[in-house]
């Protein structure tokens, strides 16, 4: 692939997807065809080569103008430009911040899979040879953070590759095993399950992202009706929007945030009229002010939540809302006990998820309620009398 694109990434991108979708099969091209594109016209033609614009067919623009302007294509966004002042993507990240760097990671350049060999410069998106690729067809299983291996087909292997998150469980399970329940600990450090972790969610307990408690069963891969059980069914691939005329064959509802199918109320408010999505996101808030009680009252520390700063969670020693500062910087939170750590990390994976209640509403609805019921229990409060159900 190019090594070297810069900030006409999208373009290149789409040079290429006009170059393999003129010969008549997704195939990118080993060689970096779309370096001249050194004007910016957002639909370049190539300057040489067999093709002609006739032989470009009208889907394809609309699949690359679609593509365009979507978050998948938008080079300035924190996601792909996070690593501009160092120049090359820390090979790390780059898996999923960059269609060059997935390609290398699966070893559809070449290199050997399950690494990247790098380096991978700055500038890429997901372009069209992510998931359009023919090797994809080859990629039969992705692993999973928890260390599941999972079964894949077709683009499903690009989709459950960058939308996996990047812990599971098991690392919260590593860092608080074995220690008192509610001591805190300057190293029990907050641990970031990372963003849009769609498909964590959709596998549930089987994928294994949440903190299991001991002793409860979780459900698994939100399998939701036949028709629709793959990322595409619900997002067109270029735009990713919902395809809301598609739920409407099955849900009755003016909106995605409206849908429900549950009979019970999980919140305990007794309101059926409302989305599933209103159960969730309500006990998710009452599960940040148990996690805010308990730290203040059982840790003895304030925390205040940044949603907009890494690592989220800073430290208020005299409880006045604002983060207490060390040099210009707000100091991070350090008085997590295993109980807290456990129930925020839980909160922030459902959090990190803005689609949860569409990829698997009964998994957010477990995990929110057993770390509500743990964290009520030690503050004298009963999960029962709150209305919480699981
Ligand atoms: C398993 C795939 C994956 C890996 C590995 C990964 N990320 Fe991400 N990251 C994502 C996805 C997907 C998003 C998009 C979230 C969104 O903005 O919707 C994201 C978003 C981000 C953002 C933007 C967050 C925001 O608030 O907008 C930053 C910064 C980031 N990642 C940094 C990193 C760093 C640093 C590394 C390596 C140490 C890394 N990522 C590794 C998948 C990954
Ligand atoms: C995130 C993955 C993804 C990316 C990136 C992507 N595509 Fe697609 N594309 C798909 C999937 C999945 C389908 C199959 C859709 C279906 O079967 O309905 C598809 C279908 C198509 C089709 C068939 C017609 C249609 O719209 O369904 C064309 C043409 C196409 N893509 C071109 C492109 C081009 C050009 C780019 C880059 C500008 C691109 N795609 C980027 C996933 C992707
Ligand atoms: C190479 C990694 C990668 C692959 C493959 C990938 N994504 Fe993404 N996706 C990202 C990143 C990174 C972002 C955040 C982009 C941003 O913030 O601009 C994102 C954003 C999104 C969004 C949010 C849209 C928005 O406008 O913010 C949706 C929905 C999405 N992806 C769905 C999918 C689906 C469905 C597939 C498979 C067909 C897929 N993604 C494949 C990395 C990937
Ligand atoms: C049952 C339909 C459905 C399925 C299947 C589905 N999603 Fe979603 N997804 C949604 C809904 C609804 C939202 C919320 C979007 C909104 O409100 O615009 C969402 C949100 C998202 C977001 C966050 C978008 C944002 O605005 O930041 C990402 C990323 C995403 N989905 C990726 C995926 C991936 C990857 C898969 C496959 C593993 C998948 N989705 C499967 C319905 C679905
Ligand atoms: C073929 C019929 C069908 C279509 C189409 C469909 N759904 Fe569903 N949906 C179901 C069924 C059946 C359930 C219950 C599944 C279960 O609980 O196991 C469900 C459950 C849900 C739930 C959880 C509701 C609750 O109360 O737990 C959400 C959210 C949802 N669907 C969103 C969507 C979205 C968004 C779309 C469109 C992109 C969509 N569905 C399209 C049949 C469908």
């Amino acid at each position: 692939m190019a090594k070297r694109f810069g900030p006409l990434a999208p373009l290149f991108a789409m040079t290429c997807g006009l170059l393999l979708l003129a010969g008549g099969h997704f195939a990118l091209g080993q060689e970096a065809e779309g370096e001249d594109t050194t004007d910016a016209v957002p639909y370049a033609m190539p300057k040489s080569g067999p093709f002609s614009p006739s032989d470009i067919e009208i889907q394809n623009n609309q699949a690359i103008s679609d593509w365009f302007r979507s978050g998948h294509a938008d080079a300035a966004s924190e996601a792909f430009s996070h690593w501009d002042e160092e120049e090359v993507v820390n090979p790390v990240c780059a898996t999923c911040h960059s269609g060059e760097g997935f390609r290398d990671f699966h070893g559809l350049d070449g290199t050997p899979a399950g690494s990247v060999e790098g380096p991978i410069n700055t500038g890429g998106v997901v372009d069209c040879g992510t998931c359009h690729n023919p090797g994809l067809a080859g990629i039969r299983e992705v692993a999973f953070p928890s260390g599941l291996m999972h079964p894949v087909e077709g683009v499903e292997a690009a989709c459950m590759t960058c939308h996996q998150g990047r812990t599971s469980g098991k690392d919260v399970e590593a860092a608080t095993a074995d220690r008192d329940l509610d001591t805190p600990s300057a190293d029990l450090r907050f641990i970031n399950p990372h963003y849009a972790t769609a498909a964590a969610s959709w596998l549930g307990g089987y994928g294994g992202a949440g903190y299991h408690y001991a002793g409860k069963e979780y459900s698994g891969r939100f399998f939701h009706a036949r028709p629709v059980s793959s990322c595409n069914s619900c997002h067109e691939p270029h735009t990713l929007e919902i395809e809301f005329d598609t739920c409407l064959t099955c849900h009755e509802a003016s909106s995605v945030e409206e849908i429900r199918i549950a009979r019970q109320s999980y919140d305990g408010s007794g309101d059926l009229s409302k989305g599933i999505r209103s159960d969730i996101q309500a006990n998710a808030a009452v599960l940040m002010a148990l996690i805010e009680d308990y730290t203040r009252d059982i840790a003895g520390a304030a925390f205040v939540y940044d949603s907009h700063r890494y690592p989220y969670f800073f430290a208020d020693a005299n409880a006045d809302g604002l983060a207490d500062e060390q040099d210009g910087q707000p100091v991070a939170f350090s008085s997590w006990t295993p109980r807290s750590l456990r129930a925020v990390y839980n909160w922030k994976l459902i959090a990190a998820d803005p689609g949860n209640f569409a990829h698997n509403p009964p998994y957010m609805l477990e995990l929110l309620h057993d770390s509500i019921e743990d964290l009520s229990g030690s503050l004298g409060q009963d999960v029962q009398d709150m209305g919480i159900l699981r």
